[in-house]
């Protein structure tokens, strides 16, 4: 099969399994040179870690210093006679390879992560083949939707802002082109629903779950991601369904350190700087700022993706020497702080200013926002030949 890359508005509809292995392998590359995990965790659980700071957070456990086995979960599809499958299922498939040639236990559970179905899975594997316990559990799921654990209806998120409408751009990476776009003011429906996927209940109900059944380690960590930014961002995000929902993960840390207690566990929620993954290319208006503060950190030297945002927060903040894990004043491990630098941001905002669609290329770093995306896909990695047939049978099962 040869497989070009195809893209509708802002979904790739197909990914090259060759490349998403130059991707992980690019990874693998990068943490085994960066400063090493001293004190990382054996024994992990990655729930949504086909991509993004999921995948790299396995990658940087794996090969960044600890040397830990790893277990991941996420919903990905591979190659059927429908087509070629996901990248996340490629990703998994690549990462469990190079870990197992490395010696690591590297095991894939690809699925519903909300459903109690795939929580038994997971147990029983940890209990019979994983040693018996965790010590670290990355919460890295994002989507649209799940269904609710009571009814098992699907309830769906929706990015909007609260209050009142928002207008933005947002990119058209099939076209290339900015478009203005008006969100109205979520319904109270909508923020309950956005809450309700996004937020901290199923983490809260993971932990519980394991923790119940005995599978947390002594001293176990668990993580969840989110996100804060500046001021121009905050109407879709901070302040809008989305930041109602990571306000409510923010919550469900607290509630799960105080449950952690008795084994000398901890729950911390990392804000991570804004990046190009699957889920942040649809956040309406998200996309200049992105624009704007890529070129901004890039010239700057300051710039990372989520490999390095990863392999820091391990290092440097939940993984030190000295056992203490850095957080702000709401408890929060800040891993967005270059991104939040004054003169960052005063660059940032300098730029926005005069970002039209007629001129977010040559204002915005638009080459490097499109080429991480393709790369998420497994495009535009100069080694691979994309003319070349690709096999897909050794993909078959992950
Ligand atoms: P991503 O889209 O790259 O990865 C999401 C993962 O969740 C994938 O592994 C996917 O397979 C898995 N998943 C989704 N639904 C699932 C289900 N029902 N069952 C099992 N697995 C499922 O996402 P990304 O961007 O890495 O986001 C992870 C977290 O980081 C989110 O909480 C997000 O809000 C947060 N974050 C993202 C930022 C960004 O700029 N991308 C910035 C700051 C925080």
């Amino acid at each position: 099969m040869i497989i070009h890359p195809v893209i509708k508005g802002q979904v790739a509809k197909s990914c090259h399994p060759v490349g998403c292995g130059r991707a992980v392998a690019e990874q693998i590359a990068y943490v085994r040179q960066a400063p090493q995990i001293a004190k990382g965790p054996r024994k992990v659980l990655v729930l949504g870690a086909s991509s993004g700071f999921g995948l790299a957070s396995r990658i940087a456990l794996a090969f960044g210093g600890a040397r830990a086995d790893s277990i991941g979960v996420a919903f990905e599809r591979g190659p059927s006679e429908k087509g070629v499958g996901t990248a996340g299922w490629y990703n998994l498939v690549h990462f469990s390879h190079q870990a197992e040639k490395e010696g690591l236990i590297a095991r894939d559970f690809v699925g519903d992560a909300f459903s109690q179905e795939m929580r038994a899975r997971v147990a029983d594997y940890i209990r019979e083949d994983f040693g018996g316990s965790v010590d670290l559990v990355v919460y890295s799921l994002a989507t649209g939707a799940r269904p609710d654990p009571q009814t098992g209806e699907l309830i769906r998120s929706a990015i909007k802002p609260i209050g009142g409408q928002t207008c933005g751009y947002s990119i058209d990476l099939e076209r290339d082109c900015l478009e203005q776009q008006c969100l109205p003011a979520a319904t109270d429906q909508e923020i309950e629903d956005t809450v309700k996927v996004m937020g901290g209940e199923d983490w809260v109900s993971w932990i519980r779950f394991l923790d119940g059944e005995g599978l947390l380690a002594e001293g176990c960590q668990t993580l969840a991601f989110s996100y804060v930014g500046p001021e121009c961002t905050h109407a879709i995000y901070h302040e809008g369904t989305l930041g109602r929902a990571k306000a409510h993960l923010h919550r469900s840390a607290d509630k799960i350190d105080a449950a952690l207690e008795v084994i000398g566990g901890q729950a911390h929620v990392v804000v991570c700087k804004a990046l190009v993954t699957k889920a942040s290319v649809f956040i309406p208006g998200l996309s200049p700022y992105l624009l704007a503060l890529f070129r901004v950190m890039k010239e700057m030297g300051l710039h990372e993706g989520c490999i390095e945002q990863m392999q820091r927060l391990y290092a440097d903040n939940i993984y030190r020497a000295d056992g203490v894990i850095p957080v702000d004043g709401e408890r929060l491990v800040r891993i967005d702080d270059r991104e939040m630098r004054a003169d960052v941001q005063a660059q940032v905002t300098q730029i926005l200013a005069q970002m039209t669609p007629e001129t977010f290329r040559q204002l915005g770093d638009y080459d490097g926002y499109k080429g991480d995306f393709m790369k998420l896909n497994g495009f535009g990695f100069d080694d691979v030949n994309y003319d070349q047939d690709v096999d897909l049978d050794p993909f078959d099962a992950a």
